[in-house]
């Protein structure tokens, strides 16, 4: 039978997202319930490397379920990709007693944990990103939140731009993925959407939108751009250069990233916390907690890895058919 765990690590690494410090407090919690300590490490990987931590209570996580960022900080670790880095991260785990580690991320934290298991320390994973780019789950923490973000800031910005009849080029966050642009885009009923997974021609998906939504009487146009597809300070001048009018841009950046998480990501970072748990605690490690329908799933890391999202292309069509209403040109009634 496998040994009981009795010390485990928690840690947050990559960007950010709104539910982070959820996620902390549920797998604090639910390790103290479960018997065992619970260390935080601060600054993601990172801090394995130079045995940063901080021993945590269940009042040490109290009042922080609705505050954005991460109370452990976070980290994109350099060290942590080479060998040398690897290895010290280790003995911190050896020296501090720990049984398994907890690591809240997306993407780079997943590989980091893979390395990590690799070398025999127990590790479970909890997806956050407001990317939503982690094949092994439908959501991810923080996705929500950074949607109505967004959403927020674009209806501000068509205040202005239906005042003054403009066109507004926003510029949406999402690294390589359009899932933020697409869900986003939906919601402000935006003219177009550019996202990276579909490759996009200026005249036909931007310039004739446009068009059209002009001649159906519109005089104000949202283009959401993700930035997995380039520049919208270029796609606003080739704008421009198409249709003559002067587009303003925007990028949201960072924004996006911050606030107070919604019901949708408390609910789920405290869910996938627990679960983290009782997955280390089951002997069920080296896997990646996820969501599929509306249960929680576990998928070995390396299969995790492997997994692809893709963007549902059948959204972009909702979008394209909804968003602009098609000119009818028929005569006004005398
Ligand atoms: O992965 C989250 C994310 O916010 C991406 O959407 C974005 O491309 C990237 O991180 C920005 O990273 P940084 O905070 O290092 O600028």
């Amino acid at each position: 039978m496998e040994k009981k765990m009795k010390r485990i690590g928690v840690l947050t690494s990559g960007g950010d997202s709104p539910g982070m410090n959820a996620a902390v407090r549920a797998v604090v919690r639910t390790a103290i319930a479960c018997g065992m300590q619970c260390i935080g490490i601060r600054r993601g990987w990172q801090g394995l490397i130079t045995s940063d931590f901080v021993p945590l209570d269940a009042a040490s996580v109290g009042h922080i379920l609705s505050r954005g960022g991460t109370i452990l900080y976070t980290a994109r670790s350099e060290d942590f990709m080479t060998e040398k880095g690897r290895l010290k991260a280790v003995s911190t785990c050896k020296m501090l007693g720990l049984d398994g580690i907890v690591a809240i991320g997306g993407d780079g934290t997943f590989r980091g944990a893979l390395a990590l298991s690799r070398l025999g320390i127990p590790v479970v994973g909890v997806p956050a990103t407001i990317d939503n780019d982690i094949g092994c789950t439908n959501y991810t923490i923080g996705f929500d939140t950074a949607c109505n973000t967004a959403i927020d800031c674009i209806d501000r910005l068509r205040d202005t731009m239906q005042s003054h009849e403009r066109c507004s080029v926003v510029e949406v966050m999402g690294r390589n993925a359009g899932f933020l642009a697409l869900y986003v885009g939906i919601a402000v009923g935006a003219t177009a959407v550019l996202v990276p997974e579909r490759e996009f021609d200026l005249e036909r998906d931007v310039v004739e939108r446009i068009r059209n939504a002009r001649l159906a009487g519109a005089t104000h146009f949202m283009i959401v751009v993700a930035e997995g597809v380039g520049s919208a300070v270029e796609i606003g001048k080739q704008i421009h250069e198409a249709i003559g009018i002067e587009p303003r841009v925007t990028v949201l950046g960072h924004i996006q990233r911050g606030g107070s998480p919604n019901a949708r990501d408390r609910e789920t970072a405290t869910r996938m916390g627990y679960f983290a748990v009782k997955a280390l605690d089951g002997g069920r490690t080296n896997c990646i907690i996820g969501t599929r329908g509306g249960d929680i799933v576990e998928t070995p890391i390396e299969e995790a890895l492997e997994m692809k999202k893709h963007l549902q292309m059948d959204r972009y069509e909702v979008l394209e058919t909804v968003s602009v209403t098609t000119p009818a040109f028929t005569m006004p009634a005398r």
